[in-house]
Formats: C-alpha cells, structure tokens, sequence
C-alpha cells in the first residue's frame, strides 16, 4: 500500500466543493504538499480557509487545462501525483454545451500529456456516474453501458475513454473514480450552477419556496462529500486501481421528491412548493453497486444520508 505522507499532490479544482475537502483531507494525511489550481470559475477562497493557513499549501489562480501553465507549476512543484477535479458543473451544457464538453475533455488531456512527458507520476482522475446516463438495471456495476445525455456528461465519458486507452497503450498510471452525487458542506447554493440540497436550503432561509422540477421520482444516489474524500486517499495508496474505473457511491437511490420533503422537514418549513418542467435530458435514475470499491480500496460509506444531510443543513444554517 502506497502512502500520501510526504507526496506533493496537485488538485485541479480544489477550490471547488469535493476539490477543497480533498486538500484538507491530503493536509491532514501528511502530504508534503498540496497545490491547488483553480480558475475560480466556481470555486471559492472561503472553500480554502483552513488549508491556507498550512505553510505547506500553495495556492494557483489559473487554468488546468492549458498544458504550458501546468507543465510550469508541476515542474517547479515537483508534483507526485495528481487528482483531477476541475469541471464546470452539469447544467453548464444548457448555457454553454461546447464548453461544457471541450473542459473536461481538455483537462485530461492536458494531464495525460504532462503524465506522459513525466512532470508527474499518477493520475487520479473525478468521473461521474451522469457518463452512464439513466439506469438500465440497478445497482449500476462499471460495466454498464455508457450513454451520456448531456454535454457535460459525454465529456466526462471521453475523459474517461481517453485515459483509459493511455492507460492500455502507454503504461500510464492512472486511475478514475466515478462519483456519484455528493453532498455537504461548501456545495455552492448560488445561481444556476447550485446543487439541489443548498440551492433548496437557501431559498427556504430566504423565504423562497423550494423548486422541485419533474415529477420528483426521478432518483439519485447521494454520497456525503467525506466519504468520497476518503476513497479518493484509498484509490492513490490501493495500486490495485490502477487502469480502473470505479464507483463510489452509497449503493441507495433517494427519490428527489423525498429528498425535498427531508430538508423541508428539518428547517420545519411547511408551506407549497414551486413546480418546474423537468429538466432538459435529465437522467432518471442513479443507484450505485460499491462492490468493485469494496473489493480493491477496501471502501465503503460511514456516513448514512440521515446523518450527512444533518450535518449539511447545519453547515447551510450555520453560514452568515
Ligand atoms: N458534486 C457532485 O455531485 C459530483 C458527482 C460526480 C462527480 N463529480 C466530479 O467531481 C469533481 C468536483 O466536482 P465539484 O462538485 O466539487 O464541482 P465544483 O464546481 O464545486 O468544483 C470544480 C472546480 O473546478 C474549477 N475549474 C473549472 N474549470 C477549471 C479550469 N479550467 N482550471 C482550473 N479550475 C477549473 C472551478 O472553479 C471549481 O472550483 C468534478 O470533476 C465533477 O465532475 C461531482
């Protein structure tokens, strides 16, 4: 089993949600250094409070995707390894689908191109469970069909083709996790890039009526933002990855009408709710099966949605 202790690790997005839980996590762990790069196209600094007081954390403003900024820092760096987070979030490919698309696509290649020229040794790169589209058969295993609905989805999907035919020609240590949907402290609540569980928390703090779009039995698998952070620690140190996809997920399918009616209760708010058109090529249904996870990290969730929708809604209640 490899170790993280003493490695100088690069977050692509770390300023983001998952991307700034990751850099606390590798801080803690004993990484001799963390790096983050992010073009704050969504992330924020807030996100980075704790991890910038580490003398050992260095912060970038800039973008990954371009291979002469990256070639630069990984070099003056030293960079081990790097954990490939950075995307613009999904309902981006309504407003903007080619760029939707072309970032997460260029991400990777960008970080394969840099592998491949050895300014660092390891890949491990964010997929996400919306490059399968809606279940065809439930839990979903790695090997179901990949059929992408949505910009963003498709470029998540070529990310992952493309690392893994380097992976199978070149050697490349490299490795992917399909995430399914996280959630938890600093997922951003604003605009129309705003998940669903802040996004709902702060219209209710608002006076606002929570948004339902559908029918609401359309369903997801919600994993909390910790657990996902400890099994993208697992997947550098388990070598067993390597040339992997694999799921993380909490293998529960949560219907977003039950979703919706669980924050409504905890912030005690009774009143009617706003319905919309469901959303434009929306998946319907998400459920994970963990089993490769569970065999190769050793992994499985500690934290229930009961729980981890507890602590989030504190953590939203709890902000200014
Ligand atoms: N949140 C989820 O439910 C979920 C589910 C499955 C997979 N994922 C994957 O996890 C990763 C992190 O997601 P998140 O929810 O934290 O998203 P996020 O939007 O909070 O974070 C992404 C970060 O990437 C940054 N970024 C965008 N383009 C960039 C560029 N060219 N260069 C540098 N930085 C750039 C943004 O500013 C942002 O800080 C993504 O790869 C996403 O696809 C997320």
């Amino acid at each position: 089993m490899l170790s993280i202790k003493g490695k100088n690790i690069l977050v692509t997005g770390g300023a983001g949600f998952i991307g700034s839980h990751l850099c606390d996590a590798l801080l803690q762990a004993g990484a001799g250094k963390v790096v983050c790069v992010d073009n704050f196209f969504l992330g924020k600094e807030e996100n980075l409070r704790e991890a910038a007081k580490k003398e050992n954390f260095v912060l970038y403003r800039d973008d990954a995707s371009k291979f002469g900024v990256m070639y630069a820092i990984t070099t003056k760096e030293e960079i081990d390894i790097v954990y490939n987070l950075a995307t613009i979030a999904l309902n981006y490919s309504f407003f903007n689908p080619f760029d939707a698309y072309m970032v997460n696509v260029e991400l990777a290649q960008t970080m394969l191109e840099l592998l491949k020229a050895g300014t660092y040794r390891t890949l491990i790169h964010m997929s996400s469970s919306e490059a399968y589209g809606t279940a065809q058969y439930s839990p979903m295993d790695e090997n179901h069909p990949m059929h992408p609905t949505t910009p963003y989805a498709a470029g998540k999907a070529a990310a992952d083709l493309m690392i893994q035919s380097f992976y199978n020609v070149e050697h490349l240590d490299t490795a992917i996790l399909r995430s399914f949907n996280n959630y938890g402290p600093r997922q951003n609540a604003e605009g129309p890039l705003a998940g669903i569980i802040p996004k709902t928390a702060r219209r209710i703090r608002q006076g606002e009526k929570p948004i339902l779009q559908g029918d609401g039995l359309q369903t997801r698998d919600f994993i909390y933002v910790e657990d996902t952070v400890r099994a993208l620690l697992l997947t550098y140190e388990r070598e067993e990855s390597r040339g992997q996809i694999i799921n993380i997920g909490s293998g529960e399918g949560i219907a977003i009408r039950d979703l919706l009616d669980r924050i409504c209760a905890y912030m005690g708010y009774q009143g009617e709710w706003e319905m919309e058109q469901a959303r434009n090529s929306d998946v319907h249904d998400l459920c994970a099966s963990s089993a490769l996870a569970r065999k190769l990290l050793g992994f499985a969730p500690k934290v229930g949605f009961d729980e981890g929708i507890r602590r989030t809604l504190d953590w939203y209640l709890g902000q200014g």
